[in-house]
């Protein structure tokens, strides 16, 4: 596999990384991944936009990533997965090489960035015949909104949530529902699409940006607002939206099944039209 790292391509046994890298040290650093469909990516601007957000929310010494789309170009093609149906590109960028110290390095610290490509498989199975999920409650810290590489409440839900032969664990702050561990989440009452509105306690998912306009142009009423875990295992529908999940339906929830227990006739529709745009990209 052909890495990047800070500049320069390389197979991924040849690259090291400098252990006083603060991402090592402290996960101080923040990441992307972007979905490729035959070589054509989804939402790259969207991507690159939340990186750079990121980036002065971490209030890094360099908040501009302009390698970002020709990096993401560069690992797919060099890694002959232009032709894959499917792949992902990761980018990774920490405050850089320091002795360990809680304050930030001398400005002039280059950030240390880090990229790969991978094929990726749809999840197939799960795509078409829904999953289940389980809900906790949220542990995670009040800035959510920033795409961080400290991903142990994540992990650690995510394990539950296989433990509990579930797919994802969706996190449940003072009564509401946040987001997945690595999804947004949607929910379908009488026809409407529903999604928790943008805060700091979640990621502002650029597919669900993107399923929400699908939404629209469908003509189903969407509303960005609070939804409660009881609305959850209430609603009709519940899907999973995702650089990864795609569309996942949701069929059970806890103990809970969803609607009649199968995919909705809502999250079909969005399907149809994700897949009819992803294949024409
Ligand atoms: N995760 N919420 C969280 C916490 C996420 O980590 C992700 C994506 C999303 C969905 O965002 P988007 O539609 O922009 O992919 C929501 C990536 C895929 C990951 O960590 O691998």
């Amino acid at each position: 596999m052909i890495t990047y790292l800070n500049g320069t391509y390389g197979k991924l046994e040849s690259v090291s990384i400098n252990p006083d890298d603060r991402g090592f040290l402290m996960a101080d650093g923040i990441y992307e991944v972007v979905r490729f469909y035959r070589g054509r990516p989804l939402g790259m601007a969207a991507h690159r936009a939340r990186l750079e957000n990121g980036a002065r929310a971490m209030r890094f010494q360099r908040t501009d990533f302009p390698e970002f789309e020709h990096v993401m170009t560069q690992l797919v093609t060099r890694n002959g997965l232009a032709d894959e149906h499917s792949a992902t590109v990761y980018f990774q960028a920490t405050r850089g090489v320091a002795p360990r110290s809680h304050g930030f390095p001398p400005p002039d610290t280059p950030l240390t960035t880090y990229g790969f490509a991978r094929p990726f498989r749809r999840h197939a199975a799960e795509i078409a015949d829904g999953a289940g999920a389980i809900t906790l409650e949220d542990d995670r810290w009040a800035h959510c909104d920033i795409k961080s590489i400290a991903l142990l409440p994540n992990t650690l839900a995510h394990q539950k949530a296989r433990d509990a032969g579930a797919i994802e664990a969706l996190f449940v702050r003072n009564g509401e529902v946040q987001e997945g561990t690595h999804s947004n989440v949607m929910i379908c009452t009488a026809g409407g699409v529903r999604t928790p509105p943008l805060s700091n306690t979640l990621l502002a998912g650029v597919t669900r940006r993107l399923v929400l306009d699908l939404a629209d142009e469908l003509g189903l009423p969407c509303a960005e607002a609070p939804v409660t875990r009881a609305e959850l295992v209430a609603a009709d529908e519940v899907f999973l939206v995702g650089t990864t999940v795609e569309i996942t339906p949701v069929v059970r929830v806890d103990d809970h099944a969803i609607g009649n227990g199968l995919p909705g006739p809502v999250t079909r529709a969005l399907q149809e039209r994700f897949f009819a745009l992803v294949d024409a990209l």
